[in-house]
């Protein structure tokens, strides 16, 4: 009798063991599945970036290629560049200057688009130094004088010097991608107004226009690559412009006006603030 108290006693606990085995051995089937879904869903992460990494290093294939055909053109384009202005200048004042003046601009245009093609391709690292903004507003307001004239654009621009540490190259072009939307959005002219703001830490330099302004729905996206609302446009300027600001430690801000176009502007951190934060080699944040 008491072996048979016994002998259920061991069952019990047998089935009592075994129960809690079955308990531990559905969690840890649980523990596996998840397991094995997380390592899947890992898996599926890395061949992602693997992909993502080949990519890229096509992209950079591609665009060290396109750089290099972007160069090519722009040696032979620089030459004729060259030999209208002269052409430009010799028929000053005869009857075909018009003419010559047209061709001058088109190449000049077109050799914006190549400029801001090649650093879409192959971004270039910024070559600082004291500069003042003024001199690269003035040589691109000398590129764009054609078609401000022809446009009966009236141009408001106040010429007080400022000096900030950058790259002219790089902020000739920025001038130029900014300037050329401002004129271009004007084609039954208006008043283009450049003028500089003053904050505590920041130089802004300011390009207001009439035009047409910017639609509300698109102000999100100017600044995205190949983004155009025109028929013939890279949809580059703001892209590249962008980028050369971040590299100069600086930011780009577009508004609409409360009466008609838009303001595009560009914040410049002053002398003192850039020298200190280039010693951090932090970038800045809006
Ligand atoms: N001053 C401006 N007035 C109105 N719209 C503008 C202005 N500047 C830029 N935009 C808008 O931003 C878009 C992108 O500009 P951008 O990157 O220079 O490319 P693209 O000039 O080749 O179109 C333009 O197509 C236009 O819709
Ligand atoms: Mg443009």
């Amino acid at each position: 009798m008491e072996e048979a108290v016994k002998l259920n006693e061991a069952f019990n606990s047998f089935t009592k063991a075994s129960r809690s085995l079955e308990v531990y051995y559905e969690k840890l089937s649980d523990k596996v599945r998840s397991l094995t879904a997380e390592v899947e869903m890992k898996n599926a992460q890395l061949n992602e970036l693997q992909n993502h990494h080949r990519r890229n290093l096509r992209l950079i294939a591609m665009g060290e290629m396109a750089a290099s055909i972007v160069h090519e053109i722009r040696s032979p384009l620089c030459s004729i560049e060259l030999y209208s202005s002269m052409l430009s200048n010799d028929l000053k004042g005869s009857k075909h200057s018009d003419m010559a003046n047209g061709i001058s601009t088109g190449i000049k245009s077109l050799n914006n688009i190549l400029t801001n093609m090649l650093f879409f391709a192959k971004p270039q690292k910024p070559s600082m130094q004291d500069i003042n903004i003024n001199d690269a507003l003035e040589e691109s307001l000398k590129i764009l004088a054609p078609l401000i004239d022809i446009r009966g654009i009236t141009l408001v621009k106040d010429n007080s010097d400022v000096i900030i540490s950058g790259d002219i190259e790089l902020l000739k072009q920025v001038m130029m991608n900014i300037l050329l939307n401002a004129v271009q959005a004007m084609p039954q002219g208006g008043e283009l107004k450049v003028y500089k703001e003053e904050g505590e830490n920041y130089i802004a330099f300011a390009v207001r226009d009439q035009g047409r302004g910017i639609d509300i729905d698109n102000i999100e996206r100017i600044f995205d690559p190949f983004f155009s609302t025109k028929d013939k446009g890279t949809g580059l300027g703001l892209t590249i412009a962008h980028k050369i600001m971040q590299s100069h430690n600086g930011f780009i801000k577009a508004e609409r006006n409360r009466d008609r176009g838009s303001t595009f502007r560009l914040y410049f951190p002053k002398k003192g603030v850039a020298d200190k934060r280039a010693g951090r080699n932090q970038p800045v944040n809006e």
